[in-house]
């Protein structure tokens, strides 16, 4: 029988425990000390030797600091006597930054991805990575989990009529996404909005879109950081003649002003996933939540 333990996640204990049942394996967390000036002691206490392990581990902010400490506590598995080392990375920071924008810029994502194998993960369980190109970069194996199936399932709950529904793209680079969901969905029409975002102030505008705007806008996107890519698209489709605008997102970062923004956005209703842990303050009435742990379990059994 092939012996597997759970390491969970401590900045997102309800998806742990959710993924843990789903699992049917022991959860644990590695023990961590921290040093007044802010180093990390971390240390696996159970008996690993042998063991095939998974770790669930979402980048959130303090994004450097969970990266490290996910980073040490691989290194701690595998000296432990872990067997083997399968990384669950539903939000994966710095995957936007996958290659040069401007000259003599770095190339975060290619530094992260280089530290996660050194550390010695030998497998990956990304979950909506932003591009279908960031798999490529890693040298082990990688499992792409897509929310997209559970958003068209909620979808196609929500409305009866799905002609008169189209998903759209805040941008041009996530047509892929809202073309595969509308794939799933009989009768729902694809679009993607044009947006222009100055690199330097952070500043969005929503310029013109590609393909057909229905009465009902559902927005499909994977990161909300600021909300502002969101919101501005959501204007956008209001002025454009879509009576109710609604949107789904994958990973909810929610940095900075994102609940007022996003409450103050012309939105019906928000849908989210558990990927990142958002916290009570950040919460608000429109804002509503679907498990990944059961759609990543099904991927994990698969393997
Ligand atoms: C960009 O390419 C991503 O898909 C998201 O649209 C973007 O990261 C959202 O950022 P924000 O919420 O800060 O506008």
């Amino acid at each position: 029988m092939k012996k597997t333990v759970l390491y969970g996640d401590r900045t997102n204990v309800s998806l742990s425990q959710n993924l843990a049942r789903e699992l049917h394996l022991p959860l644990f967390y590695p023990e961590i000390h921290v040093f007044p000036d802010g180093e990390k002691r971390i240390r696996v206490v159970e008996e690993v030797v042998g063991l095939e392990i998974f770790i669930l581990k979402s980048f959130s902010t303090p994004v450097d600091g969970n990266i490290l400490e996910f980073l040490f506590t691989i290194d701690a598995l595998k000296r432990a006597g872990g067997k083997s080392v399968t990384a669950i990375i539903p939000y994966l920071a710095y995957q936007r930054a996958d290659h040069v924008f401007r000259s003599g810029e770095a190339v975060p994502l290619s530094v992260i991805v280089s530290l996660i194998e050194k550390a010695g993960v030998n497998s990956c369980v990304l979950l909506e990575p932003h591009s279908i190109k960031i798999p490529e970069l890693f040298t082990i194996p990688v499992t792409h989990v897509s929310a997209i199936p559970i958003f068209a399932e909620k979808i196609s709950s929500m409305f009866q009529n799905l002609s008169q529904v189209s998903v759209v793209s805040p941008d041009m680079g996530g047509i892929r996404r809202v073309k595969q969901l509308a794939d799933l969905l009989p009768g729902v029409t694809w679009a993607a909005v044009n947006k222009d975002r100055d690199l330097v102030s952070g500043n969005i505008n929503a310029t013109h879109h590609i393909g057909d705007i229905s009465p009902i806008c559902v927005i499909v996107d994977d990161i909300c950081s600021t909300g502002k890519t969101i919101a501005q698209a959501a204007d956008y489709l209001s002025r454009q003649g879509a009576r109710e605008v609604y949107c789904f997102c994958t990973h909810p970062v929610f940095s900075g002003d994102v609940t007022a923004i996003l409450q103050s956005a012309n939105l019906k209703m928000i849908c989210i996933t558990d990927s990142l842990y958002v916290s009570p303050e950040k919460q608000f009435d429109t804002l509503e939540t679907i498990s990944v742990a059961s759609l990543l379990a099904n991927h994990i059994n698969r393997k």
